[in-house]
């Protein structure tokens, strides 16, 4: 696994927008999994700089939401296919038929999630998933205890996500009990995994996934299965690490060649 410590926020956003960037400009129908909540809203913004400026085109791009919740009323604006049109599709100009989120309104919603994972198949998978990382190590909405082998299905969310999603939504009453979520076999089978995470309520978590055991309490350790995980962090949500001067070496010594 690759860990990038940066001084703050505006540079996880600037470096992670250039491994997305890169991957784009390799294929420019790359296949992007699109996490939502507060870590990666300055990627976005970096992103959309660079496609306003004229210097990144978006436009072939597919791209795949992590996770939605269940039950919210259609349109509702914190309902992450409403949150994915705002701060992805949008400023990013994406083709808004090429942008995919998990239909948590289905009357079906174990056929709503089988669909999900044949579409990412039939896409030919996921080149990128961002990632963010909840305080209690869930990704996507994978909580702890969540099966490595897991494939997008329904998920109770626990009273902790719920708590800190609360302040997206008017009470914490409203926030739903269910989601359909990217299972973690699903997002360890793309082919880049990209986890961002600022502020200092993220280091036990971020510490957890990156040099704790490999254990389904901490659903984000499962990176450490997979071949091609980079984990950028500011130095806030780097304080829990141990081999923090070890990280920065490499980084300082990261080739050109195989930058970003
Ligand atoms: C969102 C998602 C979650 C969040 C995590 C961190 O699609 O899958 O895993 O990434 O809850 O949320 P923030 O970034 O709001 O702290």
């Amino acid at each position: 696994m690759e860990v990038i410590v940066l001084p703050g926020p505006d540079d996880v956003a600037r470096v992670a927008a250039d491994v997305v960037a890169d991957v784009v400009r390799r294929r420019p129908d790359a296949v992007l999994g699109v996490a939502t909540g507060s870590s990666p809203v300055g990627v976005y913004a970096e992103l959309a700089r660079r496609v306003t400026a004229g210097d990144l085109d978006l436009s072939g791009v597919t791209a795949f939401a992590l996770d939605e919740y269940v039950g919210l009323p259609d349109g509702h604006p914190e309902s992450y296919a409403a949150v994915v049109a705002r701060d992805v599709t949008g400023p990013l100009r994406l083709d808004p038929a090429r942008v995919h989120v998990p239909d948590g309104r289905a009357a079906d919603l174990e056929a709503a999630a089988e669909a999900y994972e044949r579409a990412i198949a039939d896409a030919g998978g996921i080149d990128v998933q961002l990632l963010g990382i909840g305080a209690n190590g869930h990704v996507g909405f994978n909580e702890p205890t969540s099966s490595f082998g897991s494939r997008t299905r329904i998920k109770t969310l626990t009273a902790r996500t719920r708590a800190d999603n609360a302040r997206f939504f008017a009470s914490p009453e409203e926030v739903p009990l269910h989601c359909l979520t990217q299972g973690l076999g699903t997002i360890l089978e793309a082919r880049r995994l990209l986890l961002v995470a600022q502020g200092e309520a993220k280091a036990d978590a971020v510490a957890a996934a990156v040099e704790g055991p490999l254990t389904s309490m901490c659903p984000g350790s499962a990176l450490q299965l997979h071949p091609r995980a980079t984990v950028v962090v500011d130095e806030a949500a780097a304080a829990g690490l141990t081999l923090l001067g070890h990280y920065r070496e490499v980084y300082a010594a990261k080739p050109a060649w195989q930058r970003p």
